[in-house]
């Protein structure tokens, strides 16, 4: 069983959703914070409440992680934490349309937040962490990097790196005291959908799991020294079964009714704003 070491936990995204219950789950364990994210008002409000409640010290960062100069300010303050316990690379956010109907620069901007952000930001971390013998990194991919998506290639791909590289890294560290994980979550309540342009007011949108058990069945899988956590029996099931064992071109007719399915469209009709 693993324990969590002591020190300071750096939490990409930390404004709303996952990334604030993962900030809210460390702060009750007594880490330290350095949360990131680009809403001032609610980072602020956040540090603010869980230094008072927690008696820990919590700070943040703003930058806007699909630009180089972002990325670079957050990695600066990571490869400044001397006692960095756990990263948790979370920021990111959603896409929607045929690939080439979006301007190219919202892929390339997807794809740098999830990808290249996160690299860099686990460089920084695991180089420490793996000469002090200790640390996590728990990167949020998505049940999406099991899938395809049409209408949403970049963000499949991206999430699909980000296990993939996790599960190699994971090799690489064996022995070494330091663990990673790639938290792979269905449909969650957050800001998530709403910045998509969903109305979340429904029935569909509330059946989502919360954010709260999604991290909570993250740090038990990680105490676990479990790599990939997908959270969700529903979605370990399907995930076992669908993508692996039935034939591909059953698999891109299954995506494809999915897609289009009635019920569907219904249940997630997009408002426009
Ligand atoms: N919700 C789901 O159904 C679901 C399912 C599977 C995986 N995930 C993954 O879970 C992670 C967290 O999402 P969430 O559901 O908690 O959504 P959320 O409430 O919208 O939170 C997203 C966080 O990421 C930050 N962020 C997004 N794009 C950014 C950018 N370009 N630069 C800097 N910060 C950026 C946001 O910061 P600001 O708002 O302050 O700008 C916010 O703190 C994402 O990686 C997402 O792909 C979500």
């Amino acid at each position: 069983m693993y324990s969590i070491p002591r020190g300071t936990a750096a939490i990409t995204g930390a404004s709303s959703g996952i990334g604030a219950v993962f900030a809210r789950r460390l702060a009750a364990r007594g880490h330290d914070l350095l949360l990131h994210g680009r809403r001032e008002h609610l980072l602020a409000a956040l540090c603010q409440e869980l230094a008072a409640t927690h008696g820990i010290r919590a700070t943040y960062v703003l930058a806007e992680l699909s630009t180089e100069e972002g990325v670079r300010a957050v990695e600066e303050r990571i490869n400044a934490i001397p006692d960095l316990a756990v990263l948790v690379n979370n920021a990111g956010s959603g896409s929607l349309g045929n690939f080439t109907e979006e301007a190219v620069d919202e892929h390339q901007a997807l794809v740098h937040t999830h990808v290249m952000a996160a690299v860099r930001f686990m460089h920084a971390a695991l180089t420490g962490m793996r000469t002090r013998h200790a640390g996590a990194v728990i990167n949020v991919s998505s049940v999406a990097g099991f899938l395809i998506g049409p209408r949403n290639a970049a963000y499949c791909a991206s999430k699909a790196f980000l296990t993939s590289f996790t599960e190699s890294l994971h090799l690489e560290l064996h022995g070494t005291g330091v663990h990673v994980q790639a938290l792979c979550p269905g449909f969650t309540i957050s800001d998530f959908h709403a910045r998509l342009g969903y109305d979340t007011s429904g029935d569909f949108f509330r059946k989502f799991m919360t954010a709260e058990d999604v991290v909570d069945q993250s740090l038990r899988a990680l105490e676990r020294e479990k790599v990939v956590c997908i959270t969700g029996a529903k979605y370990r099931f399907g995930l076992l079964f669908i993508p692996r064992f039935i034939p591909r071109r059953m698999f891109y007719w299954l995506v494809r009714v999915t897609r289009d399915a009635k019920w569907l469209r219904h249940a997630g009709k997009r408002v426009r704003r």
